[in-house]
């Protein structure tokens, strides 16, 4: 048994970035994990393997279309699909590694196994119990069944965001349930592999709480690129053999049911906290309606010493959200100030193009009934953009109508994931439309794309 200022229970990015700062601030820190590796899902099944294989897959895009365009011929480039699952494979473990040398750096024991708190103060992993002043709960989520349908995941032809990211080929037909972040991304994934991509969407959009001009050009974009959509049905049921599927939907216009058929089918209807085996009830922890554990302003649960924080509470479930909180809990824990501006949380989905968010959507802004103003600018009328054949989308930032102070920005475009942060900077600083436009951005960069929002906020851009 060991005595410790702090442990974490889970070793994501909530967790073992929380970690890092508690040692970095002089507390004796342990973080619990039973997984083989560090980095939660985000590392091992999440963000990092997904963008490993966006990546490559884009990379045939460019060979297949553009390639021939900049005078580079030759044979398109061929997939060699267990090749490519290593590639990803060696991409996770690089990073995993990387957190378990960040561990050994700043002195954090993992202590492997699954953890449980059997009362303030204490947790139990295997036989074991550690003594700790204070508990952060950072146990992550995991994938929600698909609301209302009967489907079977078996991670083989019905799969998880996890089964998509290994499966034993690229499949000739999938059928993607949920028209969300991990549906488009996987979903880009196969269809640039060649797989006939069909994704059933319940709402009558994509990508739900976006703006819905992003919304309307990404999925006119994606449809482009080769995706099918079904929008508007409810998925009743999947009947899956070893080695195919049948997807029944039912339409929201007029409860019609029809059938798909797929050789795989990747349910993506969002992701549920995950705190089971933890010992909450009996802990008599505070949980939200949703199943969420509930906290205070300083991440602490009803429970004095045990805190929580990432997917495991309310909010967006994103890992940079995670690692703030993470941040900011070990900030309080060792008597400081931790904060976090739940108003600046950028989202970013890493398709091509990407999509980023910050901030209001036009639409939260009409029904709040603020005076805005609409500053738009077309990466067609960006250079450095037109040259790398992404000129497809756009900036659209939103400024109070009497202040020009920013209150959002939406961006479609290459480099969108990155752009936004200059946006993120600029709201925290509580900068103007024009503080953008005042600022001199290089050339050619696509960021000047942005720089021609904020111009439009005021007498208007340049190059439009
Ligand atoms: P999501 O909540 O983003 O989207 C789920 C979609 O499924 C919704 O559009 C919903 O209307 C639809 N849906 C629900 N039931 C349905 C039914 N029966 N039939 C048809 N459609 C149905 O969930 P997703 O994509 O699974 O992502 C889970 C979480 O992981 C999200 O919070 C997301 O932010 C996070 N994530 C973030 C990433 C990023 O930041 N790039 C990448 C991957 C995941």
């Amino acid at each position: 048994m060991a005595s410790y200022d702090v442990i974490i229970i889970g070793g994501g990015p909530g967790g073992y970035v929380s970690a890092i700062r508690c040692a970095q601030l002089g507390l004796k820190t342990a973080c619990v994990e039973g997984r083989e590796t560090l980095g939660g899902t985000c590392l091992n099944v999440g963000c990092i393997p997904s963008k490993a294989l966006l990546h490559a897959s884009h990379q045939l895009h460019e060979a297949e279309h553009n390639f021939a365009k900049m005078g580079l011929k030759g044979k398109s480039p061929s997939v060699d699909w267990k090749q490519m699952l290593a590639y990803k494979d060696d991409v996770i473990g690089q990073n995993t590694k990387g957190v378990e040398f960040l561990f050994k750096k700043n002195k954090i024991d993992w202590i492997k196994g699954w953890g449980s708190i059997p009362e303030a103060g204490k947790v139990k992993v295997g036989d074991e119990i550690h003594e700790a002043k204070n508990i952060v709960i950072a146990s992550g989520s995991e994938p929600s069944p698909v609301p209302g349908a009967d489907v079977t995941v078996d991670e083989k032809v019905v799969v998880t965001s996890t089964g998509a990211l290994t499966l034993p080929k690229i499949p000739k037909k999938m059928v993607v349930i949920g028209a969300g972040v991990i549906g488009l991304e996987m979903g880009s994934v196969y269809a640039r592999l060649g797989t006939e991509v069909t994704v059933i969407e319940f709402l009558d959009a994509i990508t739900p709480g976006m703006d819905s001009e992003v919304q309307k050009t990404f999925q006119r974009i994606l449809k482009k690129q080769g995706m099918n959509f079904i929008m508007g049905a409810a998925v009743q049921k999947v009947d899956a053999s070893k080695t195919k599927a049948t997807v029944t939907y039912k339409l929201r216009k007029d409860d019609s049911e029809a059938t798909i058929d797929a050789d795989v089918v990747l349910c993506a209807t969002g992701r549920r906290p995950y705190t089971d085996g933890l010992g909450l009830d009996a802990l008599g922890v505070k949980m939200t309606e949703r199943g969420q554990i509930a906290t205070d302003a300083h991440w602490q649960t009803n429970v004095k010493g045990v805190y929580a924080i990432g997917d495991a509470i309310e909010g967006p479930m994103l890992a940079h959200k995670a690692e703030d909180e993470g941040m900011a809990v070990a900030e309080v824990i060792a008597g400081k100030h931790g904060h976090v501006n739940y108003d600046v949380i950028p989202g970013v989905i890493y398709t091509a193009p990407e999509v980023a968010t910050v901030g209001k959507t036009e639409d939260q802004l009409k029904a709040e009934g603020v005076a805005y103003k609409v500053g738009k600018f077309t990466f067609m009328g960006n250079g450095r953009a037109k040259a790398v054949f992404q000129g497809e989308g756009f900036v659209k930032l939103l400024a109070d109508k009497a202040t020009d102070r920013i209150l959002g920005c939406h961006i479609i475009g290459p480099g969108a994931g990155d752009l936004i942060h200059e946006i993120c900077v600029g709201m925290e600083f509580g900068a103007s439309a024009e503080d953008i436009a005042l600022t001199c951005h290089a050339h050619p960069t696509f960021s000047e794309a942005v720089r021609e929002a904020a111009l439009a906020c005021g007498d208007g851009p340049i190059h439009s």
